[in-house]
C-alpha cells in the first residue's frame, strides 16, 4: 500500500498526541490570539453551527466555546485518535483531510489554527469554505507564513509544511468572497540549548510528517554543528515561528 504525504503528516501528528499538549505552547499561544482577535471585530457571540477543521487536541477548540455560544460544534481532524481527548464534546467529529470529508452544510462560524499550512492547496480550500459560509457569517483562520522554521529551511531540511502563506495571501484568498476585517502576521522565536533540542520539539508537536528522514550519525551531527554556527547566539540556538491570522466576514 502507498504511503502518502498526508498519512505521514496524519501518523506524526498521532505519535505526538501524548506530548502535544505539554510541547505545543506557541500554538496554543496563536489559538488564543485568534480568538482575541476575532472578539474584537464580531459583534456576534452566538452562532449556530460551528465548523472547526484541524482541531487537533483543541487549542482553538476551547477558548471558542469559553468565548462563545456554540449551538452545533462539528470538529474535524486528519487523526481521529484525536476525537477521544477533546476538551470540549463536538456534536460530530469528521474524521480525515479536511479537503474531501463531507462539511456541515450551513456554518455560520468556521475557525482553525495552525492546520490550513497541511493542505497543498490552502487558497483553494478557502474559496470553497467562504463559498459555504452563511450569510453574516464569520471565518477565522491561523496558518504560517514563509519564515516559519527558516533555520531548517537554510540547512536544507524537508521538514516544513507544503502550504505556507503571508497574511496578504490569506486575506486575499477570503476576500475573493467575503469582507476581510482583520488579519496580520508575526515573526517569533523559540530558544533551545542545543539543535537535538529543536529536533525533539518538531518530534513532540508532530509537526515533521514530511522530513524524509533516514539520517545517518554523521547526518546529525553536521546538522547540528551547522545549526550552531550559523545561528547559535550567547550558547543558544533559535527555531522562527511565524504565524498568520485573518478574519473575515459574509455580507
Ligand atoms: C499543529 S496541529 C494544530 C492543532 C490545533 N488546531 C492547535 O491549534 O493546536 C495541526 C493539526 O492539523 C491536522 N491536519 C493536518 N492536515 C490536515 C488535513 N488535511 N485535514 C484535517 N486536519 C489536518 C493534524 O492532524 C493536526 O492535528
Amino acid at each position: 500500500m502507498t504511503v502518502t504525504p498526508t498519512d505521514r503528516v496524519g501518523l506524526s501528528f498521532r505519535r505526538s498526541l501524548p506530548s502535544y499538549t505539554r510541547e505545543a505552547s506557541p500554538q496554543k499561544r496563536i489559538a488564543r490570539l485568534l480568538v482575541k482577535r476575532l472578539l474584537r471585530v464580531c459583534p456576534e457571540w452566538r452562532f449556530n453551527c460551528a465548523f472547526e477543521f484541524g482541531c487537533g487536541t483543541g487549542n482553538l477548540t476551547l477558548p471558542l466555546a469559553q468565548e462563545l455560544e456554540l449551538g452545533r460544534l462539528f470538529l474535524n481532524d486528519l487523526v481521529a485518535d484525536v476525537a477521544h481527548d477533546l476538551p470540549v464534546r463536538p456534536t460530530q467529529f469528521i474524521a480525515g483531510p479536511v479537503e474531501t470529508v463531507p462539511w456541515p452544510a450551513t456554518p455560520d462560524l468556521i475557525a482553525s489554527a495552525s492546520a490550513l499550512q497541511w493542505v497543498e492547496d490552502p487558497a483553494a480550500l478557502i474559496h470553497r469554505l467562504a463559498e459555504l459560509l452563511q450569510p453574516k457569517g464569520w471565518m477565522a483562520i491561523s496558518t504560517f507564513g514563509p519564515d516559519q522554521f527558516k533555520e531548517l529551511v537554510a540547512l536544507g531540511s524537508d521538514a516544513g509544511a507544503p502550504g505556507y502563506m503571508t497574511d496578504a495571501d490569506l486575506s486575499v484568498a477570503m476576500a475573493e468572497t467575503l469582507d476581510v476585517r482583520d488579519s496580520g502576521m508575526l515573526t517569533c522565536r523559540l530558544w533551545f540549548d542545543d539543535p537535538r533540542d529543536v529536533l525533539r520539539h518538531l518530534r513532540e508537536t508532530g509537526v515533521n510528517g514530511r522530513a524524509k528522514g533516514g539520517w545517518t550519525r554523521r547526518d546529525l551531527e553536521r546538522f547540528c554543528s551547522d545549526y550552531v554556527e550559523r545561528f547559535a547566539i550567547d550558547g543558544r540556538v533559535p527555531l522562527t515561528y511565524q504565524p498568520v491570522w485573518a478574519i473575515a466576514t459574509r455580507a
